[in-house]
């Protein structure tokens, strides 16, 4: 008789979203006549640049011809993209990456998720609190992370790494020594970007006590300021300790097309064995590859023209970060993020739990955020909302909450 992999029944439901899902249901039932403004999710508005589309509808002509359709795509990905993101991404940034550790994927949601295949059954995380959820429910599944404690939301063998206003939502080293650490700057949910000094320490951190960093740099794109590092490759030894998930859903606005990328640098060894091989066979054995057309399309976000177009896209965001970010502020709000990252991390006023203030400007506005609590207890007081909306709608959201 088949069992079930029981590790499946310790994930508490998707309490966030579905729970926000029904509030809003329930308040467009009580309302037809209101309109509602999502400023939750991270999904983004603009459609595909031209560059994108250009090449997108090229590599489909390509794939209507005989003497240029694409099959199976090769098991990293193509070499023209790969080598494009080496050249673009870190070679460009003084990163010694070289094309051939560079893994081209559907997303980074998939690869953050599925990277925990590598390490030992009883590896022990450590995440930042608040954290993207992938992280923490992907080992729940491998079975990592104990027992979860529905009281204080958090699971017995997972470290926690608090991400609070005092420490600038930038976690302290560990007090429990991890195997595994994921990071993720510019951070979701909290916005906040690391400076190259904080994370040479963990780079350091992880050298000296045998760890390994998954940084996810999905938000890379959004960073506007000097000092913050675009890859963890910048940091010296990192090609030692350090796997790095890319996307190209939020500087390109691919997150109906789905590209990403992850890299396993060569010197990334572990008692002998290659996590670079061990990935390439990973990917050889449970997945066929990112669609030919996507792949173009990811080509196509280098050359000039498309850099271009890409820098155009994350300004229009950013625009409205700065608009919500600036507009809260001179309301009296406290408010982080938003300058290196399209979320806008918000302190809830008058001690409302996060949950409360949801309600709040829900019923009162009409708009729509996240609850922090829900990426993680330290999330508790805070609330996200994105700039990934339209400058109409991020306008008239703050116009909503000024009126309240
Ligand atoms: C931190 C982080 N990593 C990864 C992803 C997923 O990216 P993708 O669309 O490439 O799967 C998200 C999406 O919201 C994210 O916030």
């Amino acid at each position: 008789m088949y069992r079930i992999n029981t590790n499946y029944q310790k994930l508490p439901g998707s309490y966030l979203f579905s729970t926000i899902a029904k509030k809003v249901a329930a308040y467009t039932e009580a309302n037809p006549d209101k309109t509602i403004i999502r400023l939750g999710i991270g999904d983004v508005t603009q459609p595909l640049t031209d560059p994108v589309i250009k090449a997108l509808h090229k590599a489909v002509d390509e794939m209507a011809d005989g003497a240029t359709f694409r099959g199976y795509a090769p098991d990293l990905g193509y070499a023209f993209l790969r080598e494009t993101i080496a050249e673009n991404d870190f070679k460009a940034r003084g990163c010694n990456i070289e094309a051939d550790e560079i893994f081209v994927s559907d997303g980074a949601k998939c690869d953050s998720g599925n990277i925990q295949e590598l390490f030992a059954a009883d590896s022990r995380i450590a995440v930042c609190d608040p954290v993207y959820p992938v992280y923490v429910d992907s080992n729940v599944m491998a079975g990592r992370t104990g027992s979860y404690d529905p009281e204080t939301g958090y699971w017995s063998d997972v470290i926690y790494m608090p991400c609070t206003e005092e420490n600038g939502f930038v976690a302290s080293l560990p007090n429990e020594m991890p195997d595994i650490i994921y990071l993720c700057f510019p951070n979701n949910p909290t916005g906040a970007a690391i400076k190259k000094a904080q994370l040479q320490e963990w780079v350091d951190y992880a050298l000296k006590n045998g760890c390994v960093i998954i940084y996810d740099a999905a938000y890379e794109a959004y960073i506007s300021e000097a000092d913050v590092p675009h890859s963890i490759y910048e940091c010296e030894g990192a090609r030692e300790c350090a796997i790095e998930i890319r996307s190209f859903s939020k500087n390109a606005g691919f997150t109906g097309l789905r590209l990403g990328y992850t890299v396993v640098p060569k010197d990334l060894t572990c008692g002998g064995a290659s996590l670079r091989d061990m990935w390439a066979r990973r990917h050889g054995t449970k997945y066929n590859g990112a669609p030919y057309i996507v792949q173009r399309a990811g080509e196509a976000c280098y050359t000039e023209e498309g850099k271009a177009s890409i820098r155009e896209l994350v300004g229009y965001y950013m625009e409205n970060a700065k608009t919500i970010h600036d507009g809260l502020k001179s309301l009296g709000y406290t408010v982080y993020g938003g300058v290196n990252s399209p979320y806008i991390w918000l302190k809830t006023p008058d001690g409302m739990s996060s949950w409360e203030f949801f309600d709040y400007l829900l019923d009162k506005a009409g708009v729509v955020g996240t609850p922090g609590s829900g990426f993680g207890p330290n999330g508790e007081g805070f609330f996200r909302l994105t700039a990934f909306g339209t400058h109409e709608n991020s306008e008239a959201a703050l116009k909503r909450i000024a009126d309240l």
